[in-house]
């Protein structure tokens, strides 16, 4: 049964990833304000759908968050039960190149069934069904899949992560072919889905679309040099065959061969179309009323968690 809203009955959100780089920071901007400023109680009601509760509850010893244990993401009776009672839900699929469709597919009805109102979908900037590149096309095929419902949709179309630097060890690891390209860091895209989610829910079997990303371009170079001032050690560009990164991606962080070379297929095209086109679409600022941080401020900001 879903459970209506009224004015005591704080709107419940779902976050899915949320022990990930971009769920976590969702749940940690829904949670920061969590508090009506007349009565001093929680203004909205979180649930978490995880893996792993000990894991997540960890990470997030807080009451305001009901922890439901999924199993198998796949499983859409699962996920369908989750959600009920939901009314707008952060999704997003972690990156598995290999499943994400059919998570997402499974996601996307799950939400239908149990009538959520509306779904905040993690992509990809650039993301297009008919793209060449496996992670783009991955994000373009998810997104019509979501939309194909009548929920109202927005879709946060991110750029890289800042934070993916945050694991690099040794040096900035990078294709000969690398290409240029502008980056978002994971807080701004929880603080985006989080604006999102907590605003009024739009118009049923409405689409927005929304660009994700600080509008500096950066090389590798340019990144090294700014993690070398600011970290104040000396951070270098190592320039390994495509392969070799694919490889070192399975070995270290246990990603599957799929999911590694279609990262560094990604990495070596940069995106599909010129960004410049995606300038259209509107962005963080429209979302958040702010920019989002710089390279530079990230770095600051993370110092102590670069490796
Ligand atoms: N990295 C980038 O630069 C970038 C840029 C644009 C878009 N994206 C997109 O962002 C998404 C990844 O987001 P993220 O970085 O927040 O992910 P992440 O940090 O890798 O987190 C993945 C989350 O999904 C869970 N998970 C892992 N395997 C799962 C499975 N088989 N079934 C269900 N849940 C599973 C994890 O839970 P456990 O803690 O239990 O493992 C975790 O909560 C991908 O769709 C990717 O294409 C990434």
């Amino acid at each position: 049964m879903v459970v209506p809203t009224t004015s005591s009955t704080p709107k419940l959100i779902g976050v899915l990833g949320s022990t990930g780089t971009t769920g976590s920071a969702v749940l940690r901007s829904l949670l920061a304000p969590n508090k009506k400023p007349s009565t001093g109680d929680a203004a909205i009601r979180v649930r978490a759908l995880v893996r792993n509760v000990d894991k997540a509850r960890k990470l997030f010893p807080v009451e305001d968050v009901e922890f439901v244990q999924i199993a198998d993401f796949k499983d859409l009776d699962a996920v369908t039960k989750a959600l009920k009672g939901v009314e707008a839900l952060y999704a997003m699929t972690p990156p598995i190149c290999e499943e994400q469709i059919l998570l997402d597919a499974v996601a996307a009805q799950a939400a239908h069934v149990a009538d959520v109102k509306h779904v905040v979908y993690l992509s990809s900037i650039d993301a297009n069904p008919t793209s060449n590149l496996k992670i783009i096309r991955a994000h373009g095929v998810a997104e019509n899949i979501y939309r194909h419902y009548d929920y109202a949709l927005s879709i946060l179309r991110a750029s890289w992560f800042m934070d993916n630097f945050l694991t690099q060890t040794g040096g900035i690891y990078a294709s000969s072919k690398s290409r240029d390209i502008p980056y978002i860091a994971a807080s701004d895209i929880g603080r985006a889905a989080a604006a999102l989610l907590l605003g009024p829910i739009p118009k049923t079997g409405k689409t927005a679309t929304f660009n994700l990303y600080h509008p500096q371009v950066l090389s590798n170079e340019n990144i090294a040099e700014v993690m070398t001032t600011s970290l104040g050690k000396d951070v270098a560009v190592v320039t390994l065959p495509g392969s070799t990164i694919a490889e070192a991606a399975v070995q270290t962080m246990g990603m599957s061969k799929f999911t590694a070379d279609a990262m560094v297929e990604l990495m070596e095209a940069g995106f599909d179309e010129s960004y410049e086109t995606a300038n259209t679409l509107p962005g963080y600022k429209q979302i958040v009323g702010t920019d989002p941080i710089s390279f530079e401020e990230f770095v600051k900001v993370n110092k102590a968690q670069f490796k």
